[in-house]
């Protein structure tokens, strides 16, 4: 299967925000900034969608109890999640969606909304767009991984007001997997505050080495208080025919989410995409499994490549995501050099100063790229330092 992920298409032309932004219109752009692959959809993904397409009218529809089974089954086989009944499940058009949903069921205008920095900048957008408060805790760096510094992070909390967490789990953008202590010690912090969870779990699927633990099962506190939200949009490269669903145990806390989620009339999902959720989910195991070795590999390159040839940079040995996080301020560096260096060698980054108060002198880099590649960007790399 390694052959089918280093195969090299040309996305240019297609509309692709990934591709269309060449801030130095370089002729031999490499993009690592958006959140999508340059690895093909799989076959058996693009065939569910095609194979819908048999009959010709794509009237309303609602999906249908085959479409759920896929979801308790891919839940249980990659979560263990064993116990989710068909009525924890909800579509969402998209996790973001979802998330401002959640947003706007558990806060009110004014209300502090927890998120873990460096973040993910869109969590900034929704909840600042929703007019609740941005409270930040920041990550610390022990000199081998980001870790949640709970003492911070209870002090925000508390002094804030805080009336929700967003929690990003697998974290973007260092890719941090957390482990069942860390989320168990998260979770102990919200219910000792009465403070409900926002589970951001998209990156659930992309976990080397172990099983993803989601925040929902880490204790009864936290399976009664937690608004889950997962897509197999990153998993399968599909972001752009966008689906997602929501999980949530507790009927009264469903209840009031679902009210958001209808009052928007957003939710209705898209028939194509509900075709290629199931087909992903029916079929997709084995294609997954191929895939988070390919990018554990793209991503321990990329870590190794800094660390022999730029032990200044931090970069933490990556557990999960295909996101590295490159904190360059010990060599010196800001992020408008670099992204002005980088960029003059056709080389793109998200620049970390976008990440959520965390950064000048971080890039976030995407490595999900085909291997060739990923050795040119290294080329690059070595030619710009
Ligand atoms: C943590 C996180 N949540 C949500 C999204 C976007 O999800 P969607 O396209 O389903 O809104 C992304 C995309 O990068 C993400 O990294």
């Amino acid at each position: 299967m390694t052959e089918q992920f280093d195969q090299i298409y040309d996305r240019r032309g297609y509309n692709c925000i990934k591709w269309s932004r060449n801030p130095y219109d370089h002729p031999d752009f490499i993009p690592m900034g958006i959140a999508d692959m340059d690895i093909a959809t799989p076959d058996f993904v693009i065939d569910g969608i095609r194979k819908r397409l048999d009959h010709p009218m794509l009237g309303y529809f609602r999906p249908d109890e085959r479409f759920f089974q896929a979801i308790l089954g891919w839940q249980k086989e990659q979560y263990g999640t064993a116990d989710l009944s068909r009525e924890d499940v909800a579509v969402q058009t998209s996790v973001l969606g979802g998330v401002a949903s959640a947003v706007r069921a558990l806060t009110e205008p004014g209300d502090g909304v927890l998120v873990q920095a460096p973040g993910y900048f869109n969590f900034a957008q929704v909840i600042n767009g929703l007019g609740r408060r941005l409270v930040t805790t920041r990550l610390v760096w022990d000199g081998e991984m980001y870790r949640v510094d709970l003492e911070q992070m209870e002090r925000q909390a508390v002094e804030n007001h805080v009336k929700a967490f967003l929690l990003c789990s697998p974290h973007n953008p260092t890719g941090r997997v957390w482990s069942r202590e860390e989320l168990e010690a998260m979770a102990g912090i919200c219910r000792r505050h009465g403070i409900p969870v926002i589970a951001d779990e998209i990156w659930a699927d992309l976990v080397f080495d172990k099983a993803h633990i989601p925040f929902h099962s880490v204790s009864e506190w936290a399976a009664h208080n937690t608004i889950s939200l997962y897509a197999p949009t990153k998993t399968f490269n599909m972001a752009g025919i966008t689906i997602a669903y929501s999980v949530v145990k507790n009927p009264e806390l469903r209840e009031r989410f679902e009210r958001e989620c209808q009052s928007s009339h957003y939710n209705l999902p898209n028939l194509l995409s509900a075709e290629a959720l199931t087909a992903a989910y029916e079929s997709g195991a084995e294609w997954k499994k191929e895939l988070c070795a390919y990018l554990k590999n793209n991503t321990e390159l990329a870590a190794e490549f800094f660390h022999q040839n730029y032990p200044g940079v931090i970069v933490p040995a990556p557990q999960g995501t295909y996101l590295l996080w490159l904190d360059f301020r010990p060599m010196g560096l800001g992020s408008d050099e670099l992204l002005e260096r980088f960029g003059k060698s056709g080389l793109y980054f998200n620049d970390g100063r976008t990440c959520i108060d965390y950064g000048d002198g971080c890039l976030r880099m995407n490595a999900a790229m085909p291997r060739p590649r990923l050795l040119e960007v290294f080329r690059r790399i070595g030619e710009v330092l």
